[in-house]
């Protein structure tokens, strides 16, 4: 996945792989481009045999080649890409989906992992992919989701594609998860909730069946779904986590800990149940990784070396959101063309980060919403990285809160939450992994000895960590 493309196609052409919408449904399903019609129609054959002869290219999803695996988990970051046939102002819009992607090979790996997992066994399971905006979440869940079954029958497994925040309430949700992994048996009758769950827990159990069909539902902004439907979300997650269930339920989103949220709340930890729960985190890019996507996509030549580095370095501190990094350069490029200008100046990177407003956002924007445990956990990596090296363990750290939690008072809140504490400070682009130089065989015997360090600059973190206090100490006089 992390080797640079030789070709780059922006259209479709026949013989490529989509995910094409089928009308009667309203769902989309893999199929494979037969031909091009001359009014411009795509002519599809479906993955389950079915076809169709008028589709537009509105009505298609995936519009790349599937990706293939890594074949390391950790492959080395890409080299810059040789220069991009396509135009990069195109190459550098959010709907490009570009051929490869870089810097996102342990998490491509463990979601794909999770899916080819739950078919071979045939059986249920939930993933929660969490992390901060723009780290590549739901490209790298579909891409992992297309990989492993784009091509399977629908015989041997359904999988739709749903977004919190379309529903405005719980049922709304669960006849979307019954429309799109179910047969329409299940919503014959308009049941009601209680009958529909029922149907819904039989149709997802294995029973006695030797290959059961495998029931893959993807959630993105799962979040939104607490907010109007917390009661069946939860109640999705309990189907997806039976043992005998073959519902596989991968949510989506920023926060850290919906899952508990959720459903973990009257679940013990470390409960048959909450093993079947996986977590992939997406860590905020650095400004390296930002450089790299963005040649990725346009190649060597159209910015001045200094001007992406800039726009990378200015995203990276604030927020590490490619979807930032892309529209910024994209901004500085459409100036540059403006004003006659080749490659893209600094003057011009300058000028997109200012009007894009970047120093407003990001991990230290970030501070005042985290919760008070979170907070304690990042004075405990300020007084950390003090040190010499300024690098700490996952284990000193959990020392350090817990000598510091009692001090800053609110113990209730605070209970068992060092492990998520440092989560929520990870996924905010706080605190990220430090540079590890241990062998390969050393770091898989001692993974707590990986170091952790801070992100951001430590006075501005301190100077956030006091805003963050002042408002909630406003706050509470207020109520
Ligand atoms: N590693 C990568 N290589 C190339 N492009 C990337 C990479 N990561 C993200 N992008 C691009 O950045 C944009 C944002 O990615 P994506 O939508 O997957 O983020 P997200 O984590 O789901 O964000 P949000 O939480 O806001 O939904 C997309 O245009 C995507 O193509
Ligand atoms: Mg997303």
């Amino acid at each position: 996945m992390s080797s640079a493309p030789k070709k780059r196609k922006l259209s479709i052409a026949v013989g490529d792989k989509v995910d094409a919408l089928w009308p009667a449904d309203g769902e989309y399903y893999p199929a494979k481009v037969r031909a091009i019609n001359e009014d411009g129609t795509i002519a599809l054959d479906y993955a389950d045999g079915d076809r169709r002869n008028d589709a537009t290219t509105s009505e298609l999803r995936c519009k790349k080649p599937l990706l293939e695996a890594p074949t390391t988990p950790e492959a080395p970051p890409s080299e810059p890409s040789e220069p991009s046939p396509i135009n990069p102002d195109d190459a550098l819009r959010l709907s490009y989906a570009p051929d490869t992607t870089s810097h996102r090979e342990t998490e491509y790996e463990a979601i794909r992992r999770f899916f080819a997992e739950r078919l071979e066994q045939r059986r249920g399971g939930s993933l929660y992919v969490c992390g901060a905006p723009g780290t590549g979440k739901t490209l790298h869940v579909e891409r992992a989701r297309a990989h492993v079954l784009g091509s399977i029958p629908t015989r041997d497994a359904k999988a739709c594609f749903l977004r919190g925040t379309a529903f405005a309430s719980g049922d709304a949700f669960l006849r979307a998860v019954a429309k799109g992994v179910c047969s329409s048996s299940v919503l014959q009758g308009d049941p009601e909730r209680g009958e529909l769950l029922l149907r819904l827990k039989e149709t997802c159990d294995a029973g006695t069946k030797t290959n059961p069909v495998l029931r893959v539902v993807v959630v993105d902004e799962i979040d939104s779904l607490l907010k109007c439907g917390g009661e069946a979300l939860r109640k999705v997650y309990g189907l997806a986590t039976r043992e005998t269930s073959t519902l596989a339920l991968v949510g989506v989103a920023n926060a850290i800990d919906v899952p508990r949220r959720a459903f973990f709340g009257d679940i013990p930890r470390n409960s048959e149940e909450a093993s079947r729960h996986g977590t992939v985190v997406f860590r905020p890019y650095e400004h390296k990784q930002l450089v790299d996507i963005v040649k990725q996509r346009v190649g060597e030549g159209v910015f001045a070396a200094p001007a992406l580095e800039f726009v990378a370095r200015k995203v990276a501190a604030h927020s590490g959101d490619a979807r930032r990094a892309l529209d910024a350069c994209r901004a500085a490029l459409l100036s540059a063309r403006r004003h006659g200008e080749h490659p893209v100046s600094m003057a011009r990177a300058a000028e997109a980060i200012r009007e894009s407003g970047g120093a407003t956002h990001g991990p230290l924007a970030a501070v005042a919403s985290l919760p008070h445990h979170a907070h304690v956990a990042l004075r405990a990596a300020l007084d950390l990285s003090t040190n010499a090296d300024r690098s700490f363990t996952r284990s000193a750290l959990a020392t350090a809160y817990s000598r510091l939690q009692p001090q800053l008072g609110r113990r209730g809140d605070c209970a068992g939450a060092a492990d998520d504490s440092v989560a929520l400070l990870e996924s905010a682009g706080l605190v990220g992994a430090a540079p590890d130089r241990r062998s390969k065989a050393l770091k898989a015997r001692n993974p707590g000895q990986a170091k952790l360090r801070v992100l951001v600059d430590a006075d501005d973190a301190r100077a956030a960590l006091e805003r963050g206090a002042r408002s909630s100490a406003l706050a509470a006089r207020a109520r």
